[in-house]
């Protein structure tokens, strides 16, 4: 994977799954990693495992709030003060919340449009500038298989995933005569803390029943390896298992009104 040699990356969501996954892969080619997330002792541990093995890689912490406005403006302040100019940008971060949308809880809705939108949509704004300056750049956002269809009892986090996805296939399109690719990263299940993550307090049968069958999963390793080599071909979106990739072009061709009585279907065994 030439392409990230000697790249400058920033990760955010760098603190547990998918993240964590993308500054390991990334370590040995890049030469400069922002690592940010909330949990700082996350991220330092990581970065002290990742110095180990690389010495000579420029690591770098930076603890934020991505669903507050002026965190990330600072983050974005920050990386102009301390000159790094990142030429690959991995919108990552990202949260579910499973049940029905009348019971959700606000703050948690409100945390999940700040973070899978406005955080995405904020930093790809704050750093285009200057990859555009560059003239070779790569965006990676991580979407999911959610956004391709309306997912009850998921509807905001689904519809967040549809934003990724639209928009990064429209930002590939513009972005593209400038030199800098786009590409959306769209897993179907991945073990990580996302479901654990995504569940509301007390809704522990949950957990299993919004996951897909064990076949649509690919582990953490395989996803980001997926995603990487998506970016470096320059390919504008992957679903990064093949019988999933099938099924979901399969379940996109449906007439719309077959696809949603599949989907009041299952809605109703949940
Ligand atoms: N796992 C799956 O099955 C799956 C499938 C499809 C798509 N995805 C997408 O993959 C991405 C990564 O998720 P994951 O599976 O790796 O889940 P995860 O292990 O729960 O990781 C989520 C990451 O997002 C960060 N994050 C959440 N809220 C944040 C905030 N307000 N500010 C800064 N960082 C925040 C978390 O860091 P802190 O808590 O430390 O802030 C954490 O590092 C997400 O966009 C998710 O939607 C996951």
């Amino acid at each position: 994977m030439r392409f990230f040699e000697g790249c400058t990356a920033l990760v955010t969501g760098a603190s547990s799954g998918l993240g964590s996954e993308f500054a390991r892969q990334l370590a040995p080619l890049a030469s400069c990693i922002v690592l940010v997330a909330r949990r700082n002792d996350r991220l330092e541990e990581l970065a002290a495992s990742l110095h180990k093995l690389h010495p000579h890689l420029d690591l770098r912490i930076i603890t934020t709030d991505l669903s507050i406005y002026d965190q990330r403006c600072a983050l974005v302040d920050w990386l102009a003060d301390e000159q790094i100019h990142v030429d690959f940008l991995v919108n990552n971060a990202g949260l579910g919340d499973h049940g029905d949308f009348a019971s959700s809880d606000w703050n948690r809705i409100q945390s999940m449009l700040d973070v899978n939108i406005h955080s995405v949509t904020h930093l790809t704004h704050s750093l285009i500038g200057g990859m555009i300056v560059k003239g070779r750049a790569a965006i990676l956002n991580v979407s999911s298989v959610a956004g391709f269809f309306p997912i009850p009892h998921m509807a905001v986090y689904a519809a967040t995933k549809a934003y990724v996805t639209s928009f990064s296939e429209a930002l590939g399109i513009e972005l593209r005569p400038l030199g800098i690719t786009v590409t959306a990263l769209c897993p179907g299940p991945v073990p990580t803390e996302f479901f654990e993550t995504a569940s509301r307090p007390g809704d522990e049968d949950h957990k299993n029943h919004f996951r897909p069958p064990p076949a649509f999963s690919v582990s953490a390793a395989e996803a980001v390896k997926t995603g990487l080599l998506a970016v470096s071909n320059d390919r504008r979106r992957v679903v990064p298992n093949h019988l999933l990739a099938l099924t979901t072009a399969l379940a996109l061709a449906l007439p719309f009104f077959l696809l949603r009585r599949i989907l009041t279907a299952k809605s109703a065994s949940f």
